[in-house]
């Protein structure tokens, strides 16, 4: 297929920026399309690491176009800060090779203020948000009173536009007890970024319609994971986009039928960050081995991540409820040296056996796992560049997955670094 859609199955975290990185050598332009810099995205080339939030994971390659969606929110300074910390490692970011979608929609400092408030409101039962104002400048955006990339063109209407949306929040704030934010510290603190975030903008429908003629490779990056989606994860445990296959459509400006295919990214246990429920979690021994041999620290808060194991229902939910067409498995080598290893292979609601996660927050807190024990392996997987060189247990656990989630496996990975990576079947040509 012409375009490959990359997708988190899990709770986010689960690989993403490697498989985009490695993929991204077969591809021409790479566009995120929906969240923020919520996200997290490390990439490994020749020892050196990259931590890319808002930027898509094909920058660092010299010739390819990247592109920031309209899906997206774009957090003007976090990006230009993002841009100056990546070209201080050698990476050239120019308005050749880097387009922001002139409707994407801005986080403002309002947002994260927000953010904080609504989070400390929560008291007792916070979301674990990454406090960078997502879901409140989501909320703009569905209110219809967003400050949009092109608005910083039109600076009456920058202004009107501001005004107008802080008396919504500001109203909000003091009903918090909390200070009044001023629209025109907004308008002023915009103004010195303005010009340099508007050298990037474009109409990134037309930059992909020209790409899809002649004959371009593109590769959606999404960002979290299906478990946070907004309308099929956790909720309210989840962040404020979709990050379902779809979303790559409409986050950027094609059709349906131009997101091509579906590459889940999974990792070979699970994680997540931020709270909710997550019924394979390990608060024992094997979640510490997990989280300390898989360095389990989030990329974008520096955050623990919680770890479990691998959970083939929720995978399998999301392989189903995205249209997932083959998965990319993710840090086998950290389960090397387990002398057994489970997978949740349903779940105990009320005494009955269910094959998926329910929506209700109270079943998702009762269902209990049903596990399948494994053999583990004693040889390594690390590293590994060939099927041949995985231990025969490894390759019995990966195809098991396989069977478990519905979905093939296109490419397993070994190790952070770029090359040490396995192509099962190349989704560019599946
Ligand atoms: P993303 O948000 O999905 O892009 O994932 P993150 O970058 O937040 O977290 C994944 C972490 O695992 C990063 O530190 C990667 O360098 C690392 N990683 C990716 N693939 C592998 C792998 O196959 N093995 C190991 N050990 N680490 C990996
Ligand atoms: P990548 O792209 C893991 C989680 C947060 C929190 C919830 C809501 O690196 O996989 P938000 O700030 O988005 O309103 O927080 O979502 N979260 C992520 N967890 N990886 C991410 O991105 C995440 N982005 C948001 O921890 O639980
Ligand atoms: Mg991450």
């Amino acid at each position: 297929m012409a375009s490959v859609a990359v997708i988190g199955s899990q709770w986010g975290d689960e690989g993403k920026g490697k498989i985009v990185d490695w993929l991204s050598s077969r591809a021409d332009v790479v566009v995120r399309f929906q969240g923020g810099h919520n996200a997290g995205h490390t990439l490994v080339i020749d020892g050196k690491t990259y931590k890319l939030h808002l930027l898509p994971s094909g920058i660092v390659r010299k010739s390819k176009l990247s592109i920031i969606g309209n899906g997206v929110v774009v957090d003007p300074w976090a990006l230009l800060e993002e841009i100056k910390t990546v070209r201080d490692q050698g990476v050239d970011v120019t308005p050749d090779k880097l387009v922001i979608a002139e409707n994407a929609t801005l986080i403002l400092p309002i947002h994260s203020v927000l953010d904080a408030a609504m989070e400390g409101a929560r008291g007792n039962d916070p979301i674990g948000t990454t406090k960078r104002g997502i879901g409140p400048a989501y909320e703009d955006k569905i209110a219809r009173r967003a400050i949009k990339v092109c608005d910083l063109r039109d600076l009456d209407i920058l202004k009107e536009k501001l005004d107008g949306m802080m008396l919504h929040h500001n109203a909000l704030l003091k009903g918090l007890g909390m200070d009044e934010v001023s629209a025109d510290d907004i308008y002023t603190k915009l103004m010195d970024v303005k010009d340099e975030i508007l050298s990037y903008s474009g109409v990134v429908w037309r930059v992909l319609e020209q790409a899809r003629k002649d004959g371009k490779k593109i590769l959606f990056e999404g960002a979290q994971g299906m478990m946070l989606d907004v309308d099929h994860g956790t909720y309210p445990f989840v962040t404020s986009s979709n990050m379902h296959a779809a979303q790559a459509a409409t986050g950027s400006g094609v059709g349906p039928d131009a997101v091509g295919y579906v590459l889940g990214i999974t990792k070979a246990y699970t994680t997540r960050v931020g709270a909710g429920p997550f019924p394979t979690e390990q608060e024992n021994d094997v979640g510490t081995y997990l989280g300390e041999k898989g360095h389990e620290f989030g990329t974008t808060t520096g955050r623990k991540r919680r770890c479990g194991w691998f959970d083939a229902v929720l995978v399998r939910q999301s392989v189903t409820v995205s249209g997932i067409h083959g998965i990319a498995l993710t840090k086998l080598d950290v389960l090397d040296g387990l002398e057994e290893l489970k997978i949740c292979v349903g779940y105990e609601l009320d005494g009955k056996k269910i094959d998926y996660l329910p929506s209700s927050q109270v079943a998702q807190d009762k269902v209990a796992p049903i596990y399948e024990t494994m053999e583990g392996w004693s040889g390594s997987t690390q590293g590994a560049r060939s099927w041949k060189d995985l231990p025969a247990e490894a390759v019995k656990y990966v195809r098991h997955i396989e069977e478990l989630i519905g979905a093939p496996v296109t490419l397993l990975s070994t190790s952070p670094e770029r090359d040490d990576t396995i192509l099962m079947h190349d989704p560019f040509t599946s």
